[in-house]
């Protein structure tokens, strides 16, 4: 007998979404199911994993999870995320309903100018429990990654400062977080009228201080990079702006994401593709010409449905047709204070297979391993395989299908991180 730390067995189904590339095409349908399935976990890793009947005569381990009716699938990753920042946007939200647009909210010097008010007056430690909250909700809804970004700061005290809180939120709870600096999400209102001034304060002492906040920070040892995120939209920063910024970005070792084509195309795809970005996020005014080149690259094409579902629109991105062309889809919550006070990966899913046609299959892996490779972790997160961080849920489910079938309630009934069972109704 093999001695492990945990045995997780009888499983009605584990779906493991492991691949060693980015799913493409049909492979976003496939999950990789084993049927009564077992994984053995030891010292924080997955050691090994399939039918339970094999590994059960094989391994024993110091904790046993009998998971007969359950479903046992990777932790979620939610690749883009803005889930540090001070205040509401509730009078926004009512303004919306009244009919107001986000961008002529935006315009009249709200949306996201109102969040940097609030997070510019409020402490590391403000911003740090204003938002443990919000993560503990995400955990709980079976998010084990995911991506932060700066951005509600937009000047140089308060962009380090978001930087500090997504660091000490990294050590303060048990979800992953990969930071992000954007402080090219908007102009802020002391630059109104300058935005390229601004863009040169940016690239010339923002970003080059983000960089060295970043080499003495833990990330560093973790493993982890810090991307460079713009915003790249009417009445945000144009495509040259996007440009200088993400080169900047990379000129100093952070490697680029890009918001492109949320409400208008300006050139954004063909940006990422030819800067290699890691991700390029929403798509919802793609056209099919940037469509074709995502398709060709290896850039992940991240979409955020959410966003469309809490501005009350009909328009999604066209997830299908990108899949159908040969794009890697991740799918994202988005989480932030105007556009989308969303945390839950199954709720997007679960808007993904209705207006987006995604099978429940393609959603699994887009909220997944895809959304791994979206943040660059493919290699130790998003899929069950031999050697990889064992984050993983149990959830009431027999079918994985269920995860995207259902909404509005919460399946997930135990989380596993790094090898550790968080909350468990069921552990014997
Ligand atoms: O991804 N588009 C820019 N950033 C966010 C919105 C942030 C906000 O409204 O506060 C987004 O939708
Ligand atoms: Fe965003």
């Amino acid at each position: 007998m093999i001695e492990a730390d945990l045995l997780i067995h009888s499983a009605a189904q584990v779906v493991t979404c492991a691949s060693d590339v980015p799913k493409r095409g049909t492979a976003m349908q496939d999950v990789g199911l084993i049927s009564n399935g077992a994984v053995v976990v030891k010292d924080g890793r997955i050691l090994t994993l399939g039918p339970s009947q094999s590994i059960r005569q094989q391994y024993s381990a110091a904790q046993t999870i009998d998971a007969s009716g359950k479903l046992v699938c990777p932790g979620f990753v939610d690749p883009h995320t803005h889930v540090v920042f001070a205040g509401d946007r509730l009078g926004e939200f009512e303004q919306r309903i009244r009919g107001a647009t986000y961008l002529e909210i935006m315009a009249a010097g709200g949306g996201i100018v109102s969040s940097m008010r609030a997070t510019r007056a409020a402490s590391v430690e403000a911003l740090v429990g204003a938002t443990l909250p919000r993560l503990a909700q995400m955990l709980r809804l079976g998010t084990t990654t995911a991506e932060v970004k700066t951005g509600y700061g937009l000047d140089l005290d308060s962009e380090l400062k978001m930087l500090e809180a997504i660091a000490a939120l990294d050590l303060a709870q048990p979800i992953d977080l990969v930071p992000t600096f954007m402080p090219a999400h908007a102009v802020p209102p002391e630059f109104n009228g300058r935005s390229a001034a601004y863009i040169e304060w940016v690239i010339n002492e923002m970003i080059p201080a983000a960089a060295a906040w970043y080499r003495n920070s833990h990330f560093v040892e973790k493993g982890y990079p810090l991307f460079c995120d713009v915003f790249c939209e009417q009445n945000a920063f144009d495509l040259d702006q996007s440009r200088r910024v993400l080169e900047a970005g990379i000129a100093h070792g952070l490697p680029a994401k890009i918001h492109a084509d949320e409400f208008t195309s300006l050139g954004g795809v063909g940006l990422a593709v030819e800067l290699g970005a890691v991700s390029v996020d929403h798509l919802d005014a793609t056209t099919p010409a940037d469509a074709a080149r995502l398709a060709q690259s290896d850039v992940v094409g991240i979409v955020l449905p959410a966003v469309n579902f809490n501005l009350g629109s009909h328009d999604f991105a066209d997830a299908r047709g990108l899949i159908d062309a040969g794009a890697v889809i991740a799918l994202s919550t988005d989480i932030n204070p105007g556009s989308a006070p969303c945390p839950s990966q199954p709720l997007v899913m679960a808007l993904a297979t209705r207006y987006q046609r995604l099978l429940p299959a393609e959603a699994l892996n887009a909220a997944t391993i895809n959304a791994a490779f979206g943040v660059g972790l493919a290699d130790r997160v998003g899929s069950l395989a031999p050697g990889k961080q064992a984050d993983l849920l149990l959830v009431n489910a027999t079918d994985y299908r269920q995860l995207a079938y259902q909404f509005g309630g919460n399946l997930v009934d135990g989380v596993v991180k790094n090898g550790r069972l968080l909350s468990h109704s069921i552990t014997k």
